[in-house]
């Protein structure tokens, strides 16, 4: 629910996520492991939708380390491809429903969690908090704002960051583009010169959940962070004359994006830009990790024009199943992703930023220049959550703005029949929760 007391958690929860990367310590270690060959192990269903690329090397650097910690446990990949859950949760609500949960599954902290929390579909972690040493671990207070009426239901794995633009220099200094846009009106003036240099569909773009990044960019331009923030909370109003301007600014966005993009994923508009064939792509800082993964070293990147120092922030953990059919098991792997080494080797893979004060990444790993930025970034920056990824509106919420999307970018509706669309939306789910 989104009622006065979530409000607080949820902007405390940021702020202790701040915290997380404030006191971040990144130590070498030599990574003191060997693989388990047990013939005979028990089974623990890990479900992602961690598929390919650097999603999923980090996923492969958790089970590195999970087979080294947990003999007798056997990994297996309960993985759904879809970027942001799109269709892992549809499956997972479905197995949940049907009472055949896996182990664990992966869900976004804040506003996704509560979700299933409420449903009673994830169990207690408190008092393995209290045996690992969690409570110590994480920042300060971050684990007073992860308890729900006195427990805790998830173990956060890392902190993303959503509103960022990545750029293909290359394509941008054909078309005469040497500076950053510092404003959504420039930012629309250089796709303008990219597509008179030929390059017809400037920004890559992808289906509902991507342009709902694009349109949460956009609205942290127009609004600012608290204000932001607001809409999720029932403090600030949808109907504005802000949020309708920043709705045809997104019109306008869109228009410059590739006609196909409620057909594509998010590695498939990646793609567009590194094939050259568009110059920019709004998404979150998974992308980095990606494209090194995909060996496209030469991108660059800026936070979407006109959000400042705003870090849009969004957070993956890990859960025990209510009906996990192998709760010792996969309470270790809880225990591994709860780890130093666990956060430091899958972060280093993912791109992310561990929750951890204290992760210890693989000896030998160099992080990205990118990932070093936002790390200092997360320090500094004002934090606000995401509605794509979970941590601002719930499933639902989230489910009808894609909806709302949809038919807005494969029909010819106008920006004042979407933006009726996200207010009655708003109304329904600030109403109930
Ligand atoms: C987010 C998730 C990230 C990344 C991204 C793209 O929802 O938190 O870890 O996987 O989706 O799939």
């Amino acid at each position: 629910m989104i009622g006065v007391g979530m409000r607080s958690t949820r902007r405390s929860l940021a702020a202790r996520l701040t915290a997380a990367g404030a006191g971040l310590v990144l130590l070498l270690t030599a990574a003191a492991c060997s693989a388990g060959d047990d013939t005979d192990a028990a089974t623990v269903e890990v479900f992602t939708w961690w598929a390919e690329g650097g999603e999923k090397a980090g996923l492969d650097a958790l089970v590195s380390r999970f087979t080294a910690d947990c003999p007798g446990q056997q990994f297996t990949d309960g993985v759904v491809a879809g970027g942001a859950g799109i269709n892992a949760k549809q499956v997972l609500t479905a197995r949940l429903a049907q009472d055949d949960p896996p182990d664990t599954f992966q869900v976004h902290a804040g506003a996704e969690l509560t979700d299933h929390i409420d449903a009673g579909q994830v169990q207690d972690l408190t008092a393995e908090y209290d045996a690992w040493g969690l409570r110590q671990a994480l920042p300060e207070g971050l684990v007073d704002d992860l308890t729900v009426n006195g427990k805790i239901y998830s173990v956060p794995a890392n902190v993303h960051r959503a509103n960022v633009v990545w750029t293909n220099p290359q394509v941008l200094s054909g078309a005469g583009i040497h500076t950053t846009p510092k404003t959504i009106t420039a930012f629309l003036r250089d796709l303008e010169k990219l597509r008179k240099s030929g390059i017809e569909s400037p920004l890559a773009l992808g289906r509902d959940w991507t342009q709902l990044m694009l349109l949460e960019a956009v609205l942290i331009s127009k609004l600012g962070a608290e204000k932001f923030s607001g809409l999720f909370t029932g403090e600030t109003s949808w109907s504005s004359s802000a949020v309708s301007t920043g709705i045809r600014d997104f019109g306008k966005l869109v228009s410059y994006s590739n006609a196909d993009r409620d057909a594509m994923d998010w590695p498939d508009a990646e793609r567009l830009l590194i094939d050259g064939k568009a110059g920019y792509q709004v998404m979150g800082d998974w992308e980095a990790a990606d494209l090194e993964a995909k060996g496209f070293k030469a991108y660059d990147w800026f936070t979407f024009p006109g959000n400042g120092e705003v870090f849009q922030w969004l957070a993956d953990s890990f859960v025990l199943a209510e009906g996990a059919p192998n709760p010792e098991g996969t309470k270790c792997w809880l225990k591994t992703v709860a780890s130093a080494e666990g956060q430091g080797a899958f972060n280093a893979a993912k791109g992310s930023i561990p929750a951890r004060t204290d992760a210890i990444t693989p000896a030998g790993t160099v992080l990205s220049s990118y990932q070093q930025s936002a790390m200092e970034d997360w320090r500094t920056a004002t934090p606000v959550p995401s509605c794509a990824h979970g941590s601002a509106c719930s499933q639902a919420w989230q489910n009808a703005v894609n909806n709302a999307l949809s038919a807005y970018s494969t029909t010819q509706r106008s920006t004042t029949a979407l933006h009726q669309d996200l207010i009655a939306a708003a109304n329904q789910f600030i109403k109930q929760e």
